[in-house]
């Protein structure tokens, strides 16, 4: 029973019926309403929320195979006692629901991380993309428009926006994206600006740089090439097939990305906040550090496969942080090689294999409370 009551898909009838209302009774500080809530981000931020006393509604997508891995721990039958987490059924593309849901649960924040969001997929899927990643967003800003709303909004921009801007990039940074990833976030980034200056709405951008976790998506490079460790390392696999090697990026930890993006929220005002690491290191780093960390030689068991090249490449991002560092007090504590202990401990223990050791101890030195 137990199993099938965590696995069981959210009813969306129950929960967005009228007689539904009292179930959203106001008995804790705050509501949230988080679209992309089964995604690596999203995940982490209803953890939090939840810890933090929020009520959170999240947004999923009907899909035929289970796409609530990541929140299954948090999610409890609605019909039980203080129940806090909420799914309803949404599709970005149409957003049928949004107004209804703004009346019915009264959000006091929305944070919009519901994306089409791999680069390389956007060149095959642009108007896919764009549907989701741009449109979606201007359909819930709209939505907050016409309801003249106090609700706070949150937009997951992302550093990808920069393209071929030099590093290192900050608020101030022109953006030349460089897929239509980056364009359609453009958009929603330029669109969450418009709205907050044409209609006073409380719209924030997070420009966030890349963020990993053990929770993310397996095709992200990161996590590509620590679960195939882990594969290797269980004889199931012998080759990880790569594409560039050289570019750059500027990787932080997922957990305390989303404690940045609630406290964008807790500001004042409304603005636009660059959140990265400061640190920037090539593909073949990660390659080299993560298969030496679990004592792998990376030359015998990576290959390149030009599949995975994209039409176009960022070559380097590196966050200038020095904004939020002022006004948020914010600074990264996980750093790049912990990042990589963390995922490679946390895919070889998936596997039923002994975690080399020092991930774990990363996360309590570092973590407790809500991420342990
Ligand atoms: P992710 O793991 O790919 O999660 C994306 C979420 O969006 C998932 O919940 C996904 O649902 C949902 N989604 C996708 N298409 C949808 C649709 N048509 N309708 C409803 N939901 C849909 O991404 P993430 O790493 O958590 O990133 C969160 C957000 O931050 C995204 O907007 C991303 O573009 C942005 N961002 C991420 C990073 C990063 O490094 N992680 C950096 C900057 C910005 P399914 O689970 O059903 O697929
Ligand atoms: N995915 C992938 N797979 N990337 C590879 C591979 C591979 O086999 N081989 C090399 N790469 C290179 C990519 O070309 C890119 O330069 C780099 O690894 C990182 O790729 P991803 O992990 O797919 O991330 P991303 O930087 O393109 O995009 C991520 O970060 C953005 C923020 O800058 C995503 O999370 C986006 O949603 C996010 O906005």
């Amino acid at each position: 029973l137990y199993f099938f009551m965590i696995l069981r898909p959210p009813s969306s009838t129950p929960l967005i019926s009228s007689a539904a209302s009292d179930v959203y009774k106001r008995q804790l500080s705050k509501l949230a309403l988080v679209t992309g809530i089964t995604g690596q981000d999203g995940s982490y931020l209803a953890e939090f929320l939840l810890y933090k006393g929020y009520q959170v509604h999240g947004l999923i997508r009907r899909s035929s195979s289970f796409n609530t891995s990541r929140i299954e721990h948090l999610y409890k039958d609605p019909h039980e006692k203080n129940v806090n987490l909420f799914l309803h059924y949404e599709d970005m593309t149409t957003l049928d629901s949004v107004y209804n849901l703004l009346d019915k649960i009264k959000p006091d924040e929305i944070y919009n991380l519901g994306a089409q969001s791999h680069v390389q997929v956007s060149f095959d899927m642009p108007t896919f993309t764009s549907n989701v990643n741009a449109l979606g967003n201007l359909r819930i800003l709209e939505a907050l428009k016409s309801r003249s709303s106090n609700v706070k909004f949150y937009q997951a921009s992302s550093s990808e926006m920069y393209g071929s801007s030099p590093a290192p990039q900050n608020e101030e940074t022109q953006f030349r994206p460089m897929s239509p990833y980056a364009v359609s976030k453009l958009h929603a980034y330029w669109t969450t600006v418009n709205y907050r200056e044409s209609y006073s709405l409380f719209a924030s951008n997070g420009i966030l740089f890349n963020h990993e976790s053990p929770r993310r998506g397996r095709t992200f490079v990161t996590r590509k090439i620590t679960s195939a460790i882990a594969n290797i390392k269980a004889g199931v696999i012998d080759k990880v097939y790569l594409g560039n090697l050289e570019s750059k990026r500027d990787w932080g930890y997922a957990p305390e990305y989303v404690e940045v993006m609630w406290q964008i929220l807790q500001q004042n005002a409304p603005d636009d906040f660059v959140i990265g690491t400061g640190e920037s290191r090539s593909v073949k780093e990660f390659v080299e550090f993560a298969f030496g960390y679990a004592g792998l030689d990376w030359s015998k068991h990576v290959a390149q496969d030009p599949k995975y090249f994209r039409p176009n490449e960022v070559n380097e991002l590196c966050a200038d942080s020095s904004k939020s560092q002022k006004k948020l007090n914010w600074a990264p504590k996980i750093r790049f090689e912990e990042i990589v202990k963390i995922m490679v401990d946390a895919d070889l223990k998936s596997l039923g294999l002994k975690p080399i050791g020092e991930g774990r101890e990363i996360i309590e030195a570092n973590f407790g409370e809500w991420h342990l």
